[in-house]
């Protein structure tokens, strides 16, 4: 079995040296700004990760298909940035703020494009349902994008609706990631579902994460401007259970609230400030927390049905990494 050490610098070694299209360096220069910013690459990691469970050692095989991986999230963030009105990511501008919307778009579209190049050389074995898996995937990813966009417009939706709607913006790309590996790696068809299923669970517990670090994090390890879900009445899982929790007055508060103006600085620090004193008077800092312990606990659930011993080890390990994290 692949060992973490050899992941990690197969990894290093992967992005250290990807290679891209230049001219026109108008399209091409933000492709590169943001792969530069370099994340935390938690999709190939994932997908690599996988794949060391099946594998004696590493083939050229899973190594582009795990760069597509990242390529499309990259993609994925560029366009979400301009869909939320992002200003900052990975801690620097983000590409719509830097070159305009414009760019942000083709830019977004021809990274898209790339990933697709890159998981057409998965084997020939496995390329229909890698390629299907990849593109069902991508589909979702839409989806889930237009609904969090509805979901801006509505006072209030059911935490079954939030979970769908995270379920498709984020939990199927890591469960593609981890069936992905499973795939190249030659797993049974069992395998490759247990596997999906760790990932998508591990990915709503990932979204939920982000929601809360989105309000309760540090600007500084985030690298994204705290409060921004607040803002932008993004129906994240904190205000979800807000709702859910709150009696009729705080209710018409939490309502309230979302109403306030956003044009100044000031007015949107009023804002975060009034929505982060109604989550403390109903104790969604802890439900939060709790919530991500119970999706951790789902994913690797699943992990002990596929895997034992040093193997199930690595997807705990994986685990506890992901929901433990700053940024
Ligand atoms: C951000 O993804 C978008 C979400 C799905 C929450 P990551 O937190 O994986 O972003 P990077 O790639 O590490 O910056
Ligand atoms: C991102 O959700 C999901 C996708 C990019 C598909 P968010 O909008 O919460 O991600 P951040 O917080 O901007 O990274
Ligand atoms: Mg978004
Ligand atoms: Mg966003
Ligand atoms: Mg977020």
């Amino acid at each position: 079995m692949i060992n973490e050490v050899q992941i990690h610098d197969m990894l290093a070694k992967l992005f250290g040296h990807l290679e891209f299209t230049k001219e026109p360096a108008g399209l091409y220069d933000p492709l590169r700004y943001m792969i530069g910013l370099g994340g935390k690459q938690i999709r190939p990691r994932l997908c690599l990760t996988v794949y060391a469970l099946y594998k004696e050692k590493f083939g050229e095989e899973i190594l582009q298909p795990a760069a597509a991986l990242e390529v499309f999230h990259n993609f994925t963030l560029i366009h979400d940035d301009i869909m939320d009105r992002s200003p900052k990511r990975r801690g620097q501008a983000t590409v719509w703020s830097k070159w305009g919307e414009d760019t942000a778009i083709l830019s977004g579209d021809v990274m898209c494009i790339d990933s697709y190049k890159r998981i057409a050389k998965a084997p020939a074995k496995v390329l229909p349902q890698v390629m299907d898996l990849f593109s069902t995937t991508a589909a979702q990813v839409c989806e889930g994008q237009q609904m969090d966009m509805d979901f801006e417009l509505l006072a209030e939706v059911p935490m079954s609706e939030y979970m769908k709607m995270i379920g498709l913006k984020t939990a199927v790309l890591i469960a593609c990631a981890a069936k992905m590996g499973a795939l190249i790696g030659g797993a049974s068809k069992e395998d490759c579902q247990k596997l999906y299923d760790y990932g998508y669970s591990l990915g709503l517990a990932f979204q939920v994460a982000d929601d809360y670090l989105d309000a309760y994090g540090n600007e500084a390890t985030f690298g994204k401007p705290i409060g921004g879900d607040i803002v932008n009445n993004k129906k994240s899982w904190l205000t979800t259970r807000a709702l859910e929790k709150a009696d009729d007055a705080l209710r018409q508060r939490i309502l309230d609230v979302a109403d306030m103006p956003i044009e100044t600085g000031e007015q949107k620090a009023a804002k975060i400030a009034g929505m982060m004193e109604l989550y403390e008077k109903l104790h969604i800092e802890e439900d939060a927390k709790y919530e991500i312990i119970r999706l951790t606990d789902k994913a690797l659930e699943s992990a002990a049905t596929v895997a034992t011993g040093v193997r199930y080890e690595i997807l705990r390990r994986f685990a506890d990494r992901l929901v433990g994290r700053v940024k």
